[in-house]
């Protein structure tokens, strides 16, 4: 276990992954009340998520892994952003939310997993851990913002 000041921005990117995979199950297997808070908080993460990746990590990324992969990524960003936006205003009671709401899923875990691939591979490998280490509380700070 790692406290906050000791994790870096991969650990930290990597917790929220696995974090937003785990709402998007619990938003699907939820019903009514339940599932409309539920939506509200994967929406609020990812925001945030997001957000910070393009504060902190994509900037970051464009001299490891290329200006290419980095584009690719705000592209797929960009699109999710969008599919959010529409399923929000389609709401949680809509006869094709769950059509809907697992399409958007499988778009964010394939994205999370061109980055872990693609760009945080690459920080890892050419930064220091110092470096990584501040950069954590980079996005701690911007999602804290961003909230
Ligand atoms: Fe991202
Ligand atoms: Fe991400």
């Amino acid at each position: 276990m790692t406290t906050a000041t000791e994790q870096d921005v991969i650990d930290l990117l990597l917790a929220q992954h696995n974090q937003i995979k785990t709402m998007f199950a619990e938003v699907a297997a939820a019903r009514g009340e339940r599932r409309r808070e539920l939506f509200n908080d994967l929406v609020r993460l990812l925001a945030v998520h997001e957000a910070a990746e393009e504060q902190v990590v994509h900037p970051a990324a464009r001299s490891k892994a290329g200006d290419e992969v980095v584009e690719a990524r705000l592209h797929e960003e960009d699109e999710a952003k969008h599919a959010l936006s529409d399923l929000y205003d389609l709401g949680v009671d809509h006869p094709e939310f769950d059509t809907r709401l697992a399409a958007l899923e499988k778009a964010v875990v394939d994205h999370a997993t061109h980055e872990e691939q693609e760009e945080f591979l690459r920080l890892r490998q050419e930064t220091s851990p110092e470096r990584l280490r501040r950069m954590a509380g980079a996005v701690r700070a911007a999602e804290a913002i961003t909230c």
